[in-house]
């Protein structure tokens, strides 16, 4: 099957900054991706090139087999950006930006537009807005238009360049029920964000960026798995062998240990037992996304 999304050795550089770094990345139709890296990575520069926004120096871009150069008006088509800055036109309402957008993608007036974009509106709690004009919006709403705009002319690939930031919760859970509707209907979806557990509830494959590199690609259930630093709360009758690594302990009587594997969790409670202490209540945190993206971003300082 055609890549929904398929990029070759793509390099960018900005002046002294080099922005993407020979990156190689195919997201197969009917996934559920996420791009995540700290800010500078180069994710918003991958999706401008992937837009055909920014030129890449080197390399090649294909949305669903459409080269994005050779073949830019198709690729285009196959592609919905939900841009990272908010760009918009003020004089505009917001039923009119969307039915511009339409027009823009060479989608005919009538009734299946029309229809599509009030779905759309509905969606994203948008239908008491559909007529204000867009300069009386407030940032989260404006937000909620971009999302509107990247599909307004249903493409298969769908990419949300931090589509959550500086929205509030209703929308936010509303927005991702949408999106994963899109998704369970076939859509491609490629997403980014900070929120590192959104990216961890929703996607399930994941690349991360540093430097313009991609320095892991995975599968989120097997970076989850990878070893990472895990958390052990203790809580003794008051009492622990001085010797044994926890940090102070928290006021609230608990002692705090980190460790990588489990054998280390048994040596340190056998320890607590023969210094002749009571454990009261024990915690084991389990490692999240967040915490294997730190380790990650750590290792490739070395
Ligand atoms: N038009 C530009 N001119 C000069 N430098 C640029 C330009 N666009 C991006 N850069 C630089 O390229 C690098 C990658 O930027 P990019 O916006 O792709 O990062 P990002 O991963 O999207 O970050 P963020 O999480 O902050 O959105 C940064 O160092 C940035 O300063
Ligand atoms: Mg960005």
């Amino acid at each position: 099957m055609t890549a929904a999304i398929r990029i070759e050795q793509v390099s960018k550089r900005f002046g002294a900054t080099q922005a993407l770094d020979r990156v190689d990345l195919e997201i197969g139709q009917g996934e559920f991706f996420g791009l995540l890296g700290p800010n500078g990575a180069g994710k918003t520069t991958l999706i401008s090139a992937l837009a055909g926004l920014v030129k890449a120096d080197s390399g090649r871009l294909a949305v669903m087999g459409c080269d994005v150069q050779n073949d830019y008006g198709a690729a285009r088509r196959q592609l919905g950006v939900v841009p990272q800055e908010l760009v918009f036109d003020p004089f505009f309402t917001v039923r009119e930006t969307l039915q511009m957008q339409a027009g823009y993608f060479g989608i005919a007036r009538g009734q299946a537009r029309d229809a599509w974009i009030d779905e759309i509106l509905d969606n994203l709690d948008l239908t008491s807005k559909a007529n204000a004009n867009m300069r009386t919006l407030s940032g989260g709403m404006k937000r909620r238009v971009l999302v509107a705009q990247a599909l307004v002319h249903r493409p298969p690939v769908i990419v949300l360049d931090e589509p959550t930031a500086g929205v509030d919760v209703g929308l936010r859970q509303a927005l991702w029920r949408f999106i994963r509707r899109l998704n369970e209907e076939g859509h491609t979806i490629v997403l980014t964000t900070h929120y590192l557990e959104e990216a961890e509830s929703m996607c399930t494959r994941i690349a991360m960026l540093k430097a313009g590199r991609i320095v892991a690609l995975d599968t989120t259930r097997n970076l989850l798995s990878r070893p990472a630093v895990r958390m052990l709360r203790v809580r003794t009758d008051a009492c622990l062998p001085a010797d044994l690594g926890a940090g102070p302990m928290q006021e609230d009587g608990w002692w705090i240990f980190r460790f990588e594997n489990f054998s280390e969790i048994e040596t340190r409670l056998a320890r607590i037992r023969a210094a002749g202490c009571t454990i009261v209540d024990l915690e084991i945190g389990k490692p999240d996304l967040e915490d294997v993206f730190l380790k990650v971003m750590q290792e490739q300082e070395h």
